[in-house]
């Protein structure tokens, strides 16, 4: 490619998402991590837009192109302004729904470009082709399934031998493609289309069944996959840019993928066959006898927390569903006034996407440093002498360490237990995300504090102050 500088509005796009992937690692510069990236990929669009040539011949049809950048650009903005920050993990799978679309539509229309002379082009291309139709059409149903998942417009559903059937259907979509790949004079079209539509079938199947705490490791599969896809039609289009964007996406989704699989304790295998989660035949959902809770009053547990000496607070799910995490902050600040030791235990799958608590107590200016990852905080347990536990539930639960039969079996958690006194913030004995109950609450050493997480906090700083 000569240097044009359409190569090097190219070269800005790739190196403002490299600096902005980096950036996004640490709360404090992520905001403008994003913004940097955003930028380079503005001017890549731009750049594309108006300077792009194909011998000789700039793009056309630009109404079209700017009345569809114009619905997009408000459907995203107007969706970011209103999604709640609970609605968050959603939107996130919605739109990277929407890349895996993108990356399959560019497929289905170079193939429409090149299908009536298959000649022109060799197998490589067409491997591009079908490779980004695959990975787009799964990563799209997937990330379908996985939203209306999160939001629980459809529940976990596997039926008898859907690993085999899931297996089946790989092999059909694998032989399929490659049969057309190496006989494409054939002119058999309808096998692209077919293709297509079984692996939008995949996308369901592979989901559906994924239940109990295992969606995360989904989630950033999916995402992988979407990064993957739009890098086929970087390669397929020559576009530096593009094939920069999906390999990052792609990079970072599979790592997060392995560190998603590390911290639920479960082999990747299991995650591509879609074997595992929905198929326990455990305890969700069923009620065991497990005996009485305690229940702590505000005053009390103001009273034990101001004289702690090392307070640790477990942030959940309902943390954010509350958005308590101002006051949060507030009540970790009316403690360290009274020379108390607070830390917050971060567990890697605490809310609904990877991350969520980081963003959610960044969001109140928590100092990053009071932030202990799973491990660290499992050390730091058997110390301690109150545990506050907001809003959490399954990474609490001690089901994971001693039930073999239940969902979230083999996934660390954090240790509360070890801790002197545990005190749990929730407002009813209902199950969280895996749909399970909690032995931790019937627990001698624990005692629930029921409420809205906001609620509670609020109270509970007003009683500190006046003691
Ligand atoms: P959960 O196990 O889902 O528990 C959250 C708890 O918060 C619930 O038991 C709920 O009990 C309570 N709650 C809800 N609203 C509240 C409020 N306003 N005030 C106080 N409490 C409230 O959450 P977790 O411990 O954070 O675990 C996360 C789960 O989600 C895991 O199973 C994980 O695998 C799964 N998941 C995670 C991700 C990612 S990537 N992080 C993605 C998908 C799924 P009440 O209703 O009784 O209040």
């Amino acid at each position: 490619m000569e240097i044009s500088i359409l190569t090097i509005c190219y070269l800005i796009g790739s190196v403002t998402f490299i600096i902005g992937l980096k950036m996004l690692s640490h709360p404090e510069t992520a905001r403008k991590g994003n913004l940097i990236a955003a930028a380079g990929m503005g001017i890549a669009i731009f750049g594309t837009i108006f300077l792009y040539q194909e011998e000789g011949i700039k793009l056309g049809n630009y109404a079209w192109i700017f009345t569809g950048l114009a619905i997009g650009s408000l459907a995203g903005t107007l969706a970011a302004k209103k999604v709640k920050m609970t609605a968050m993990p959603e939107m996130v799978s919605l739109f990277n729904g929407m890349g895996g679309a993108c990356a399959a539509l560019i497929s289905v229309v170079e193939f429409g470009h090149i299908s009536h002379d298959p000649g022109s082009v060799d197998s490589v291309t067409f491997l591009i082709i079908f490779a980004g139709l695959i990975i787009g059409a799964i990563s799209f149903a997937g990330s379908m399934v996985a939203w209306a998942k999160l939001n629980g417009r459809i529940k976990d559903y596997a039926f008898n031998g859907q690993h085999v059937f899931n297996l089946l259907l790989f092999a059909l979509i694998i032989l399929a493609s490659a049969w057309y790949i190496f006989n494409p004079q054939a002119g058999l079209n309808f096998i692209f289309y077919t293709v297509f539509a079984l692996s939008l079938l995949y996308g369901i199947f592979f989901v559906l069944p994924i239940g109990g705490a295992d969606m995360p490791v989904v989630i950033s599969l999916l995402n992988s996959f979407t990064g993957v896809a739009a890098a086929c039609g970087g390669f397929l289009y020559n576009n530096p840019v593009m094939l920069t964007g999906g390999i990052l996406v792609g990079s970072a989704g599979t790592i997060l993928t392995i560190l998603m699989c590390k911290a639920m304790n479960r082999p990747l295998s299991n995650v591509l066959i879609g074997s595992f989660g929905g198929n326990h035949k455990g305890t969700a959902g069923e009620s065991k006898d497990q005996g009485n809770f305690k229940e702590i009053s505000i005053n009390d547990t103001a009273v034990v927390m101001s004289y702690a000496q090392k307070v640790i607070i477990v942030p959940g799910y309902g943390l954010a569903v509350a958005q308590a995490q101002h006051v949060c902050h507030e009540l970790e600040k009316v403690l360290a006034d009274r020379g108390v030791e607070v830390t917050y235990a971060i567990h890697p799958v605490a809310g609904r996407m990877p991350g969520h608590m980081n963003v959610l107590l960044a969001e109140a200016d928590v100092d990053y440093d009071k932030l202990q990852e799973m491990e660290q905080a499992n050390e730091q347990f058997a110390s301690t002498d109150v545990v506050l536990i907001l809003g959490a539930n399954d990474v609490v639960n001690p089901a994971a360490k001693t039930d073999p039969s239940s969902p979230i079996y083999g996934m660390p958690i954090l240790d509360v237990e070890l801790a002197k006194l545990v005190v749990v913030n929730k407002r009813s004995m209902k199950p969280g995300y895996a749909g399970i109950e909690n032995e931790l609450f019937f627990q001698p050493k624990t005692s629930m504090l029921f409420g809205d997480a906001k609620d509670v906090l609020q109270k509970l700083v007003a009683e500190i102050k006046t003691l």
